[in-house]
């Protein structure tokens, strides 16, 4: 996929256009739990860690985090916004992390997998870092998994393929993974409560904080956009649908 650049893109409505309401969060955050041992604490990574969406909810729930994230600019805004003692950040990627072997418990990549340039790597760095057993919940969607989370891209021209484009297939991401030794423990679905209302989502859609709208021609945004308007102009205060969103979980031997 073309590689964006968050220092450049995004970063100024990331955290705005992608907010979480509480309900939302800990719908993630109970998932996780129900895939992580039950002892505390646990010693976790945020991989791309972004805006720090859920770095400080895993500090709360599970123990001492550290966000790693390569995007200056993304780092500030998780630092000015999302403090907690137990949470740190540091400047790396998922292919080279600036913390100890075999130091964390697990390791979530929240929609930061389909943006690594060089996956064999990461996946030599993440087992590094996880020990024995460590978990990598790793959120993504899948490219054959059709349609993906976001309801709204049926309005766009191309949406559901133009997404799709973004993403490896289900097998190839996990292929990755188990022939360097790793195994599945998991694949299911998380499905988030609504976000709010369909004008909500549309006024935070507006920002462009999704990665597919770098692929849409200008002509297929503003075709994409009017469809939209369109569609939720009928009922701007009906509740946003919800996806059900993909979550695979892998162990490190
Ligand atoms: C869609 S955002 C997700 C951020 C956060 N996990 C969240 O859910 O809000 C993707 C993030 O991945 C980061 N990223 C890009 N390349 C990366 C890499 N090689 N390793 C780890 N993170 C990366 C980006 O800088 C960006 O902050």
């Amino acid at each position: 996929m073309r590689r964006i650049d968050y220092d450049t893109e995004q970063y100024q409505d990331y955290a705005r256009g992608r907010a979480l309401t509480e309900q939302q969060l800990q719908a993630w955050i109970s998932a996780f739990a129900g895939l992580l041992p039950e002892r505390r604490p646990l010693a976790g990574l945020d991989v791309g860690s972004g805006t720090g969406r859920f770095t400080p909810a895993l500090a709360r729930a599970f123990g001492p985090v550290t966000g790693v994230e390569p995007s200056v600019r993304m780092r500030e805004i998780a630092q000015a916004q999302s403090q907690h003692p137990g949470v740190r950040y540091v400047a790396g990627a998922a292919e080279d992390m600036p913390v100890p072997s075999g130091s964390a418990d697990y390791a979530l990549m929240f929609l930061s997998w389909h943006h690594v340039q060089d996956k064999p790597r990461a996946v030599r760095e993440l087992a590094r870092v996880l020990r024995p057993a460590g978990r990598l919940l790793l959120r993504s969607n899948f490219s054959d998994h059709i349609p993906p989370s976001g309801w709204w891209l049926e309005h766009f021209p191309r949406g559901f393929e133009v997404d799709a484009s973004l993403f490896q297939p289900l097998h190839e991401v996990i292929a990755a993974f188990t022939s360097a030794g790793w195994r599945v423990t998991s694949f299911g679905t998380v499905t988030e409560p609504s976000s709010g209302t369909r004008g909500d989502t549309l006024q935070r859609l507006r920002l462009r904080t999704h990665s597919t709208f770098a692929l849409f021609t200008p002509e297929e945004l503003e075709a994409g956009f009017r469809r939209l308007e369109q569609a939720i102009a009928a009922d701007p205060g009906a509740p946003a649908p919800v996806d059900p969103a993909t979550l695979l979980t892998l162990e490190r031997r």
